[in-house]
Order: structure tokens, then C-alpha cells, then sequence
């Protein structure tokens, strides 16, 4: 299993704190578990562990094999929850340097609709004039703007390429069962259509087709995913706080938060998991930033970041606090030679690891940083394989969501994202929008 250690963050608060931010978790775990807490329409996430059959999962598998038999690259187009999960997935489980690799037993997943960059969107047609490809097009609302564009250019792309009946048998979209744009277009044309439940939000939505089709796809273990997630839904949902590390981190990132702590900095030691630190972010940002309240999350990898943002880390203002993630076993191993001229100095570190050397890296920095003032948090999980993932996303999941209640906030709606996009369709000139057109207008 995942496991915790908060011993480098004790300095920074009292056990009769600990107690009694530990009262104000168990109360969270109270409103969560019973459905009775703010956004409590939205929990279905709760038991998509325990609920997603074996014929279901069957069913993403046999969609994901048909999109990989006559694909080279498959492009997930989605923005926000509609892409970070399966991407964070994909690139932890995946080799670092897939794009490339000349020979790909599966396809190559690539993102889109997750900017509105014409650059990003050119190179993509480029390559895409090339290679053989499927669209995988991802939005519970089906109305957001940048996939809904990307779509619009992806499916035309494809039409002209293989045709119109073709292209339909080579798009897959996931979206609402009942309302939306999306679902209006698949019906029309004849997509292959997946459902997003009604209760579970855009950031909550790895374990559904969301993310499990693109993660089938790309050839990674969605069983094992799933199973690790049920393993630590049961440990989740014990409502003790010494057995259940989600609540442990709950508890201490929010004490942290009370001392002025007010920003978590998430580090990994390993360049595959950029993109499950991006995921996290959005996770923690749109759940817990609204109402002037909530933790700022960002992330870091090291050692690279080491030598650019760990100068602030170590000496800057003190409002931070890291969760270090390490993984405990590399996949491979990598030694160092000895060199009998030992010009570089590096012999006393013959036949070491990588690895044991990144582990080295991994406590100094914990303890310089904790001498430098920020409190540190370990998380450790025993390899990246898909069924410690799975566990590494419940658990941050349902931490989430106690975060949350336990800052009085409803973790599961996002109304601050709104406002740009009303902005964005007033300058665009969308109709219906002229007053304010004209109001932001006079602001440029
Ligand atoms: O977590 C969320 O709900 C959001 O980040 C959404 O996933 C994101 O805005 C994309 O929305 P949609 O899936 O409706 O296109």
C-alpha cells in the first residue's frame, strides 16, 4: 500500500492541534461518507471503484483494442478533467522517451482541444497528414470551447483523409447521456458513444470511460487500475485517522494551512509524473480555490527543479509546505561504471544505482528543506505500476474531498472557471453578449 509519513511536518504544529484538526476531518469523513455535505450530488466517484463491472471494463477494452488496431496515433481531445487524468496515467505508467521510439507495439496518445494554440493545432494536422489516427473526443458538457473546437477541425481532418463513414467509425466520443452539443453530434453522425454518470465531475472522473479508455489504449492495465483504487476506497473509507492516510494528509496539510502555510508544492523524483502533478493540481486548485480560501497547489520534479525553483524553496518566504511522492523501486536499473582514471571523482559511487542515488537526493532535500523551514511530507508508493496508480488517485481523490469540507467549501463545482469564458464569447462576439462587449471594451 501507499504509505505516509508526516514526522518532518511535527516541528511545525502541536499534538493538541493534531487532535483537534483530526475532530474536523472525521466530521469531513462523516459529511462525505453519509452524502450530506455540499456538492453532495456529485459523489458518485465515491464507488465507481466497486461499481464498474467486469463486462463494462470489457467493454472500454474491446473499444480501446479497435482504435489501436487501425491507429498509429490516438488523439484524446479534451481540456481540464476531460484529459489531465488519462494523460497523468499514461505518462507515469510510459516510457519516458516514447515519441521517439521508431517501433510502437500501441499508439501514440496525443492531446488536443486542451489549448486554443494554432501553432500546437498546425503541427498536429501535419503529422496527422501522415500517420494513421483515431479520435478519442472527450467533454461531459460537450459544449466547452477549446475541444469543441479542436473537434471541429480533427473531424473535418478526418473526414477528408478517410472519408466520411470512415472517419465516423474512427471517432469515439465520451460525454453526457442526455445534453450537450457532443452528444447531439454523435448521435448524428454515429460515433461510438460512452457515457460520463451524471454524479461524478470532470477532475473525479479517471476511473470512467474518461480516463480508461485512453489508458486501455495506450496499452496500460485498467483492471489493475480499478483494483487498486477498490484497495484504497476500503482503506479510505475507515473512519480512524491513525489507519486512514487519507485522512492523516487531510489533517496535516490543513493544520499546515492554518499556520500560513498556504501554498503545497507536490514533488515527484521521477520527470514520468509531470503530468500526474498537473492533474493533482487541477484536482486540489478547482476543488478547494474558491470563497478567498483554499491551499495553492503547485508541483516541482527533482533533481531537475533542484536547480531552479529549489533556491525559493529552500530560502524564499515561508508560506510553503511539500509533499514529496517517491517511488521506492525504479522499473530498470541503471548502475554506474567504475573508470580506473576517476577523473570525474564519481568511483565512490561505483555500482550504485540511479535509483539509490535519486533516493539520496530525496532525503537531503527533505532534510535541507525542512532546515530551511518547510515542513515536508512523504508519500511512498512501491513502484509505478497501474495498480499503485489507482490507489495514488483514490487516494488524493477522497483526500480532496474531506480538504475540502474541512475548509467549508463544496469541492465539486468550479463557478470561478466560468467568467473567463464569458469574457472569451463577449470578445469573440458571440451573440447574446453585446453589453458586455462593449463594457470589457472600454477596460482594454
Ligand atoms: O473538473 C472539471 O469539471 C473541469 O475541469 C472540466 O473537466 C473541464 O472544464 C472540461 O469540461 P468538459 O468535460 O465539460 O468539457
Amino acid at each position: 500500500m501507499i504509505k505516509i509519513n508526516t514526522q518532518n511536518t511535527k516541528n511545525f504544529y502541536t499534538q493538541q492541534e493534531y487532535k483537534q484538526m483530526s475532530e474536523c476531518a472525521l466530521k469531513a469523513h462523516q459529511l462525505l461518507i453519509s452524502g450530506t455535505g455540499k456538492g453532495n450530488d456529485f459523489l458518485g466517484w465515491l464507488d465507481l471503484p466497486v461499481e464498474l463491472t467486469s463486462d463494462f471494463l470489457q467493454k472500454i477494452k474491446e473499444c480501446a483494442h479497435k482504435l489501436a488496431s487501425v491507429s498509429e496515433i490516438i488523439v484524446v481531445t479534451g481540456i481540464g478533467g476531460s484529459y489531465l487524468g488519462a494523460r497523468a496515467v499514461i505518462e507515469a505508467l510510459g516510457n519516458s522517451l516514447i515519441y521517439l521510439q521508431d517501433t510502437k507495439k500501441r499508439p501514440l496518445i496525443i492531446y488536443a482541444g486542451h489549448n486554443i494554440s494554432e501553432d500546437y493545432l498546425a503541427d498536429l494536422l501535419q503529422l496527422l497528414d501522415r500517420k494513421d489516427y483515431s479520435v478519442v473526443v472527450i467533454s461531459k458538457s460537450g459544449t466547452t470551447t477549446e475541444p469543441a473546437l479542436a473537434f471541429r477541425i480533427l473531424k473535418s481532418h478526418c473526414e477528408r483523409k478517410y472519408g466520411k463513414k470512415a472517419a465516423a467509425s474512427r471517432i469515439v466520443a465520451i460525454t453526457d447521456e442526455s445534453k450537450g452539443a457532443l452528444l447531439k453530434l454523435a448521435k448524428s453522425e454515429g460515433f461510438s458513444t460512452f457515457i460520463i454518470p451524471d454524479n461524478v465531475g470532470g477532475r473525479f472522473s479517471v476511473l470512467t470511460p474518461v480516463g480508461l479508455l485512453p489508458i486501455a489504449a495506450a496499452g496500460f492495465d485498467i483492471d489493475a487500475l480499478v483494483k487498486g483504487a477498490q484497495d484504497m476506497r476500503e482503506l479510505c473509507l475507515n473512519p480512524k485517522v491513525d489507519d486512514n492516510i487519507a485522512l492523516q494528509y487531510a489533517v496535516v496539510r490543513n493544520l499546515l494551512y492554518k499556520k500560513g502555510f498556504n501554498t503545497e508544492i507536490l514533488a515527484n523524483y521521477q520527470p514520468t509524473l509531470v503530468y500526474f502533478s498537473e492533474w493533482w493540481k487541477q484536482l486540489y486548485g478547482e476543488s478547494e480555490g474558491k470563497e478567498h480560501k483554499g491551499i495553492f497547489p503547485a508541483s516541482v520534479t527533482f533533481s531537475s527543479d533542484l536547480h531552479s525553483m529549489g533556491q525559493y524553496i529552500q530560502q524564499g518566504e515561508r508560506h510553503l509546505f511539500e509533499t514529496m511522492l517517491w517511488v521506492e523501486n525504479a522499473g530498470t536499473k541503471v548502475e554506474i561504471p567504475n573508470d580506473p582514471e576517476n577523473l570525474d571523482g564519481l568511483n565512490f559511487l561505483t555500482d550504485k544505482s540511479i535509483h539509490q542515488i535519486n533516493h539520496k537526493a530525496f532525503l537531503g532535500t527533505t532534510l535541507a528543506h525542512v532546515d530551511g523551514g518547510v515542513p515536508v511530507m512523504h508519500l511512498t508508493i512501491p513502484q509505478l505500476s497501474a495498480y499503485y496508480i489507482g490507489q495514488l488517485i483514490y487516494f488524493y481523490e477522497f483526500a480532496c474531498a474531506i480538504s475540502g469540507y474541512m475548509i467549508n467549501v463544496n469541492p465539486f463545482d468550479q463557478p470561478g472557471v466560468e467568467d473567463y469564458k464569458r469574457n472569451m464569447f463577449a470578445l469573440l462576439g458571440k451573440p447574446g453578449y453585446e453589453e458586455l462587449e462593449k463594457e470589457l471594451q472600454k477596460r482594454l
